[in-house]
C-alpha cells in the first residue's frame, strides 16, 4: 500500500515526464506552491541545464527553487510559458480546483493565467464530485475583512479568519466552510466581484487542462 508521499511523488514524477519535451533553453516554467509542488521541485532540479528557469507562485517555492539552483524570474519578465504545474485542495471531473489551503492562491491564479497549460497534480483523494467540502479560502484586503465575510454568510458559507496568516501581497484569508459549489465558474465570478476580495480559491473560469492523479494502482489522468 503506497503512502500519501508515495502517491504525491508519484504525481510529481508523472508531471515531469509529461513536460520533459517542453524543456528547452528558452522554456520558462510555471511553479505552483504545497507539498505536491515540493516534490515536482525537487524533480525538476535534476533538469535545471535543459531550461531557462522558473516563475514561482510563492516566496515559499521561489526559496526551494533558488536554493536547487534553478532561476527564478519575475513575472513580468516573462510573456509566455508553456505550462504551470501545481497541487490542488480539491478537483473535479471538470478539473475545476479550490486552491490555496497553502495560501498562494493570488500568485497561483496569477502564474497559472500566464501558461499555456495547467497541469495539476495530486494524490486521488483530492477528486471529488462536488467542490465545497475543503473550506473556500478567499484573499481579502484586510479592511474588507467583515464586509466580504458578510456576502460569503449571504452565499450560505461559514467564513472563518485564517489567525495569524499574513499572504505573500500582505492581506489576510478567509475560508470559507460549508459552501455547496454546483456553478463554480458563476460562483468564482461573483466573489471577484466583491469588493476586497483578491482572489477567491476557485479554478474555475480557468480550469486545469489535465490532471494528473496518483491512485494506488497508478496514475489516472483526466483531460
Ligand atoms: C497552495 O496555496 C495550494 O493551492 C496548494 O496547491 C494546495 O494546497 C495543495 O497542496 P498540497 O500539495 O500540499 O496538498
Amino acid at each position: 500500500m503506497l503512502s500519501q508521499q508515495d502517491l504525491k511523488q508519484q504525481a510529481a514524477d508523472a508531471a515531469l515526464a509529461l513536460i520533459k519535451p517542453l524543456l528547452t533553453p528558452q522554456a520558462v516554467i510555471g511553479v505552483g506552491t504545497g507539498s505536491t509542488a515540493d516534490l515536482f521541485i525537487d524533480g525538476l532540479a535534476s533538469y535545471r541545464s535543459r531550461f531557462r528557469g522558473a516563475v514561482a507562485s510563492s516566496e515559499r517555492s521561489a526559496k526551494r527553487l533558488t536554493g536547487l539552483g534553478i532561476l527564478v524570474l519575475d513575472l513580468n519578465e516573462v510573456q509566455t510559458m508553456p505550462v504551470y504545474v501545481d497541487g490542488a485542495d480539491e478537483i473535479n471531473s471538470q478539473l475545476h480546483m479550490i486552491k490555496g489551503g497553502g495560501g498562494a492562491l493570488t500568485r497561483e491564479k496569477i502564474v497559472s493565467s500566464v501558461a499555456q497549460q495547467f497541469i495539476c497534480i495530486a494524490d486521488e483523494s483530492k477528486l471529488v464530485d462536488s467542490l465545497g467540502h475543503f473550506p473556500l479560502p478567499i484573499e481579502v484586503l484586510p479592511m474588507a475583512r467583515e464586509a466580504v465575510a458578510r456576502v460569503a454568510r449571504q452565499l450560505g458559507g461559514n467564513p472563518v479568519l485564517r489567525e495569524g496568516f499574513i499572504t505573500d501581497n500582505g492581506n489576510q484569508i478567509l475560508d470559507v466552510h460549508g459552501l455547496q459549489i454546483t456553478q463554480a465558474s458563476e460562483m468564482e465570478r461573483q466573489l471577484n466581484n466583491v469588493p476586497g476580495v483578491v482572489t477567491n480559491g476557485l479554478f474555475a473560469i480557468r480550469p486545469a487542462d489535465i490532471a494528473l492523479l496518483a491512485t494506488q494502482q497508478g496514475i489516472r489522468r483526466l483531460g
